[in-house]
């Protein structure tokens, strides 16, 4: 018995150097097999047991099975390290830098010009620039949505014309590509508790006539202030500050009564015109005025619907143009160049980064 006892403690010290010293995983299982398989050096200890008188089986097979699960631990221990190790060597092989131009590109390359930044995405960075400024996050929701968010949660009732199939584009299976970025709003409010401030810039589409100022694909920026008290007052210094920011210079504006069915009272902040400096052109249809950024306060069915209490939370809401705003900032007059991927139009804007 002895000799078996002292046979298992060589084996346990030959088997956790043998795997220390494997450096595969075709190594490991080797191992395990010389052990623990049919012919295995453990295996063959285990057949003895039988010829030992009961008291020495006990102590022989308990062991025999420490030995067991001492094994199985150092091989499984080794395994992660091995995979650890294979994977960092992997990340270090196999890292792969997009920037970097391979030498053999470098030369074709110097000849070329590269690209640029879009000038929305331009205006849209520059924005969400001033809005984290101001304490605001940057929020995202699905282009495809559906009827609820796009439009029952922000109280447009059954038979407004807005949801008239001329204004939108449906998908077969019930679904629709969202309208506004005011979908967003909802998404936020159900998933985050107020107080809160956000933007939600992102792509929009409408089943539009399309014409110089009338696309089918745009761009907005929706925002929205949530707390215990919101006032017109503080919307209209956001919208100030926003366009101020945004143009460099102090802008003149006008605010009208505006109806949208998710803000009461709702406006329409207009700016003069700065393609004609308020004379009359086509892109402010002659009026010397555009409609930049309608808003208003957020409508208590609004809040009701995403369970907010209306009598606790008071809101207000904007929905900014880009596309519109972009044209005015550069005098662009036809809506059409930002989606026709004209390099000529483009390249009048070479911000890179
Ligand atoms: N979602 C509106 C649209 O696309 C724009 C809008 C109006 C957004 C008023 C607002 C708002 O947040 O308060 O026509």
């Amino acid at each position: 018995m002895a000799d078996l006892i002292a046979e298992i403690a060589t084996l346990e010290s030959q088997a956790y150097e043998a795997i220390r010293q494997a450096h595969d995983m075709e190594a490991l299982a080797r191992i395990s097999q010389e052990y623990t398989g049919k012919k295995g050096a453990l295996t063959a200890i285990l057949k003895k047991l039988g010829t030992l008188s009961p008291e020495e089986r006990s102590v022989v097979g308990k062991a025999a099975n420490a030995f067991k699960e001492k094994l199985t631990t150092w091989l499984n221990s080794r395994e992660k390290e091995l995979e650890e190790l294979r994977l960092s060597q992997l990340a270090e092989t196999e890292f792969l830098d997009l920037s970097v131009t391979p030498p053999e590109f470098a030369a074709v390359a110097s000849g070329l010009s590269s690209g640029h930044i879009h000038p929305i995405v331009q205006t849209q960075r520059r924005l969400e620039q001033i809005f984290t400024s101001m304490g605001f996050s940057i929020a995202d929701g699905p282009q495809i949505e559906d009827d609820y968010h796009n439009f029952g949660a922000l109280n447009f009732t059954d038979d407004h014309p807005a949801r008239d199939m001329q204004d939108t584009f449906y998908t077969k299976n019930g679904y629709l590509l969202r309208t506004h970025t005011s979908s967003v709003q909802i998404r936020v409010l159900e998933s985050t508790k107020p107080p809160l401030r956000i933007v939600a810039p992102g792509r929009v589409f409408r089943y539009e006539e399309v014409d110089a100022s009338h696309e089918h694909t745009f761009y907005q920026m929706e925002g929205m202030v949530v707390d215990r008290k919101v006032s017109v007052a503080n919307l209209l210094h956001l919208m100030q500050t926003l366009l101020s920011e945004v143009f460099g210079r102090t802008v003149t504006t006008r605010l009208r009564p505006g109806y949208f069915p998710f803000v009461e009272p709702g406006f329409e902040l207009d700016m003069q015109c700065l393609v004609c400096n308020g004379s009359g052109c086509p892109v402010c249809k002659h009026s010397g005025w555009v409609e930049v950024l309608p808003c208003g306060l957020i409508h208590p069915n609004v809040l009701a619907a995403v369970g907010l209490d209306p009598r606790e939370w008071q809101g207000a809401a904007f929905g900014l143009g880009l596309n519109r705003l972009v044209m005015m900032q550069h005098g662009i007059e036809d809506i059409r160049h930002f989606m026709a991927g004209k390099l000529d139009f483009l390249e009048q804007f070479p911000v890179i980064a």
